[in-house]
């Protein structure tokens, strides 16, 4: 007679299997209900939409050796203080032109995309738009027309016209200064700041 061990019998893999299946499933749906706690603006790592009326600028943490965002004094976007259902109706327009435009064909935001161009999670912050005066004013023109705008980075990539009108320009504006308030545990590795903490 052959005898088949409790732990190599069909019915015990069979009750095991739903066993497991069914408890991940729990384990799954709290774990996206803990995600969405933390990936919702107004939480501790991703600020309130209403952000973009503050500058915005980074320290070194040292316990966490990286930098991190910091919402400073008022600073509001194209000088206007903006109410929380105002920015966020600005910021949506914004993150609404990315995807209609597909930015991330050639761009990275939020680690998805493209590194054919620079990534712009913390774009806003790029040195590159001289000071803090002159980025809106900059950023605008680029986007309304970057070919005769082109900073180019040392490379031949250039971005294209892609029809951007005013109005969703100043949504991406705002959809790129909200996303440099995200702390993003240091992410992109090593991007340099427009200005730190105490410049101007
Ligand atoms: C076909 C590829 C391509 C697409 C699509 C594209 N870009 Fe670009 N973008 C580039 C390249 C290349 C550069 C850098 C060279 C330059 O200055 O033209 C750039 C530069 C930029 C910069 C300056 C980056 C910095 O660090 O200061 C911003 C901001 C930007 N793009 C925003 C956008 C937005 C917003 C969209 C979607 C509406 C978009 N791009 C779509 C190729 C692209």
């Amino acid at each position: 007679m052959i005898t088949t061990a409790w732990w190599a019998s069909e019915d015990f893999w069979r009750k095991a299997t739903i066993w497991i299946t069914a408890f991940m499933v729990v384990v799954l749906i709290v774990l996206t209900y803990d995600s969405l706690s933390q990936i919702s603006a107004g939480t501790e790592r991703v600020p309130a939409y209403s952000a973009i009326n503050n500058r915005i600028y980074y320290r070194q943490d040292k316990s966490r050796n990286m930098p991190v965002p910091v919402i400073g004094d008022p600073a509001p976007l194209f000088g206007k203080i903006l109410s929380e259902t105002e920015a966020e109706a600005l910021v949506e327009k914004g993150k609404i032109t990315t995807q209609a435009k597909n930015c991330m064909g050639c761009h990275t935001i939020l680690g998805n995309g493209a590194y054919f161009a620079p990534d712009l999670t913390k774009a806003w912050l790029d040195p590159a738009w001289g000071s803090e005066g002159t980025r809106e004013q900059l950023m605008m023109r680029f986007l309304l027309d970057p070919p005769a705008n082109s900073r180019g980075y040392g490379s031949k990539r250039r971005m294209p016209n892609l029809g951007i009108t005013e109005e969703e320009a100043r949504g991406i504006i705002a959809f790129l200064k909200w996303m440099s308030t995200i702390d993003t545990n240091g992410f992109p590795r090593n991007f340099t700041p427009i200005a730190q903490e105490g410049d101007r």
